[in-house]
């Protein structure tokens, strides 16, 4: 008897716990980030400024773009909180360090800098970041991609 009432007590708490998640689940969905997809212009974009070769525009594009630049390719499940959030946060962190899409508009030396810290993050290998890869496996670079990237980093004549 006492047992039955205490098997109860939990099942009701257990039910209460998830109806409450479910609510707040639902709840947090109402705070939407902003959508990071402008309009479209390519005028300051880096690949198309630097001339890159189509297999490497895309490699970049494929790697580092959702983050870098003012056009994310968003999944489904980018757009459920709190993943949006969290994903809203990197964009917002990622292209104050580095936006290709504003990329003709840096001065020389922003540009220079860049290209240098472009090359680090590749070598290093901290870009993109593992979180991003873990979900999206197509944007992890191999080698020979990070180091086709590189030769061609290295051509490039900032002005
Ligand atoms: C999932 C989002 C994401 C992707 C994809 C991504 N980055 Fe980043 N990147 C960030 C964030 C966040 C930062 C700032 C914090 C940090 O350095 O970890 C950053 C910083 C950088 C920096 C500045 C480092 C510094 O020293 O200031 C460079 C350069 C960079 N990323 C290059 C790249 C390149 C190149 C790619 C593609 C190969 C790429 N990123 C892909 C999120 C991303």
């Amino acid at each position: 008897m006492v047992n039955r009432g205490k098997t109860s007590f939990f099942k009701e708490r257990r039910r209460i716990i998830t109806v409450l998640s479910i609510i707040v689940l639902i709840g947090i969905q109402f705070y939407r980030p902003g959508k990071n997809v402008q309009k479209k212009s390519l005028y300051n974009d880096f690949l198309r400024n630097e001339k890159a070769p189509e297999n490497i525009a895309e490699l970049i594009k494929n790697s580092c773009y959702s983050c870098h630049s003012d056009y994310t390719d968003y999944y489904w499940y980018d757009h459920i909180a709190p993943a949006s959030w969290y994903v809203d946060n990197h964009i917002k962190e990622a292209k104050s360090h580095l936006n290709f899409s504003k990329w003709r508009r840096m001065d020389y030396r922003d540009k220079r800098a860049n290209l240098s810290r472009i090359v680090t993050e590749l070598n290093e290998d901290k870009m993109p970041l593992a979180s991003y890869t873990i979900m999206h496996p197509e944007a992890k670079l191999t080698e020979n991609e990070k180091k086709k990237i590189i030769d061609w980093l290295y051509t490039i004549e900032v002005r």
